[in-house]
This record gives C-alpha cells, structure tokens and sequence, in this order.
C-alpha cells in the first residue's frame, strides 16, 4: 500500500474499469454515512430497520424509515464525485463498469448507465412473499403501512433493498466484470461490508491495480496498490487520463 496524491491514474486502451462505491460517495450530497455517526443510519439502528427480522417485526417502522431516506434522495443532488465517474463512463464507454452499494439514485442521475445496485435501490419496491413477481417502480413517501400497496399474490410490497444478511444482488454479472478489470476503484466504503469488502481482493489477485478513494483509509486498506486519501467530490474529477 502506498499513501500518496497521485497525479493521474492513466487509463489505456486495453484496460478495463471496475468501480465500486459506498455511502462515502454520496456524503458530500447530503446523505449521511453509517460509520460517520457510530454505526446509525440517519439516528436508526441497522437492526430495527435494516434487517429480515425488523421487517417480521415492525413493517411499519422499516417502510417509515425507507420513506424517508426517499424523500431525503429526492432532494439531494449528484456530486462531482458522481459526475466525474459518468464521465469517465462517457468517454471509455463499454470498458468501464459501476458497482454501488448505495441505495440512492445520484449515480444515475448523473448519467452513469452501466451500473448494478448490489444493495437494491430506494425507487422500488417488490412483493415481501418472494412470490417471483419482478420489483416496481416506487418512490412514494409512505406515511402508514395502510398506504403501501401489495402485489398480485396478496403479499406486501417491502422495500427493494438488500438487508443485512440477505444475499446480494446481480452477483453474477459483477463477479464477471471484476473478473475482466485490470484496474479496479473504489470509493468512500468502510470494507466492513461483505461481500463488497472482497472485491478488492479478487481483482487483485488477477494482478489489476487497486485504488482506493475516501478521507480515511478503509478497513480492507492492505490490498490496495494505492490510496488517495481526499473527499471523492475533490479527488475524482481529474483522476483519470483516459
Ligand atoms: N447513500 C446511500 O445509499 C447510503 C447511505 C448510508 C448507508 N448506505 C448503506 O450502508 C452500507 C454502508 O456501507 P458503506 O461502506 O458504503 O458505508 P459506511 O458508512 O460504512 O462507510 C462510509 C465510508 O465513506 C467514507 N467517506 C466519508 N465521506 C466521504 C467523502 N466525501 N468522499 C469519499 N469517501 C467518504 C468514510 O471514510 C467511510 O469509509 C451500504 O451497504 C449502503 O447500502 C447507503
Ligand atoms: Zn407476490
């Protein structure tokens, strides 16, 4: 690991660009972090709304919980940092790959389209019985459990989030995507989050250069070949020479 301002991370033709971001990404928009505040997530434990047992346990407080962080994404806007990764997008087009845990839009809205939520999205919902029907588009701000809709099958929607021990989503096609970077960044996540905290080491050990981006280093700081230590709204318009 080196801790060092680099110039420029110099993207040739034949790389492939694998990034991965975490809340951190979105800080500098307005939408807090965990780790930022002991491990809440806006003043709420993980597990009374962020888990299958609290949705067993209070489907009202999870959605009241979910209701906010969308009406909080709606009125945060996409950050330099978000901007810069659309336009590296822009300009190496189909060799450049996004993977975030965030649950915000702020990536899409700033034009990045080849783009997996692995954690879920806030703009949707799907039916809670795991019936088989795909997930709605949804951005409503629930203000009682009586407003939220069921699916054909009699089941409640929930939201389209992953909870904490729920599997992650769209794994295969990002598991290949990693499999074909040669160089992987990754921005504002603590690497306390698996499996997102191993990808690191996956492209690592098909040789890519691994760098990292955030204010301070991450927990998972040893696999990286470099870490720039910096805001992602300061430090990523200009990293890339393209
Ligand atoms: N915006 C969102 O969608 C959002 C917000 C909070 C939490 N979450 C969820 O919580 C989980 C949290 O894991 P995580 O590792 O992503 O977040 P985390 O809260 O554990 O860690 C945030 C990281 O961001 C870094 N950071 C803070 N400000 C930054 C900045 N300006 N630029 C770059 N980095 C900055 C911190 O140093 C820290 O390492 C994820 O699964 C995610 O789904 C999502
Ligand atoms: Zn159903």
């Amino acid at each position: 690991m080196t801790m060092q301002n680099m110039a420029a991370i110099s993207i040739a033709p034949r790389d492939r660009v694998f990034v991965l971001t975490g809340a951190g990404i979105s800080a500098e928009s307005g939408l807090p972090t965990f780790r930022a505040s002991d491990g809440l997530w806006a003043g709420h434990s993980i597990e009374d709304v962020c888990t299958p047992e609290a949705w067993q346990r209070n489907p009202a407080l999870v959605w009241e919980f979910y209701s906010a962080r969308r009406a909080a994404g709606a009125e945060a806007q996409p950050n330099p940092g978000h901007i810069a990764l659309a336009e590296l997008e822009s300009s190496i087009t189909d060799r450049f790959f996004l993977c975030t845990q965030n649950v915000d839009d702020l990536h899409q809205r700033a034009g990045s389209v080849r783009l997996a939520h692995m954690h879920g999205e806030l703009s949707k919902a799907r039916c809670s019985r795991e019936c088989g029907s795909p997930p709605v588009e949804d951005r409503k701000v629930y203000r009682s459990l009586d407003e939220v809709g069921r699916c054909a099958c009699g089941g409640r929607l929930r939201p389209h989030i992953v909870f904490f021990g729920e599997i992650p989503l769209e794994m295969d096609r990002i598991q290949e995507e990693i499999a074909k970077a040669t160089v992987m960044l990754v921005v504002g996540t603590s690497g306390s989050v698996y499996p997102a905290a191993n990808f690191v080491h996956w492209a690592r050990q098909r040789g890519a250069r691994t760098v990292y981006v955030g204010p301070e280093a991450p927990l998972n700081a040893a696999a990286f070949t470099h870490v720039v230590e910096g805001k992602a709204g300061e430090v990523l318009p200009g990293l890339f020479r393209a």
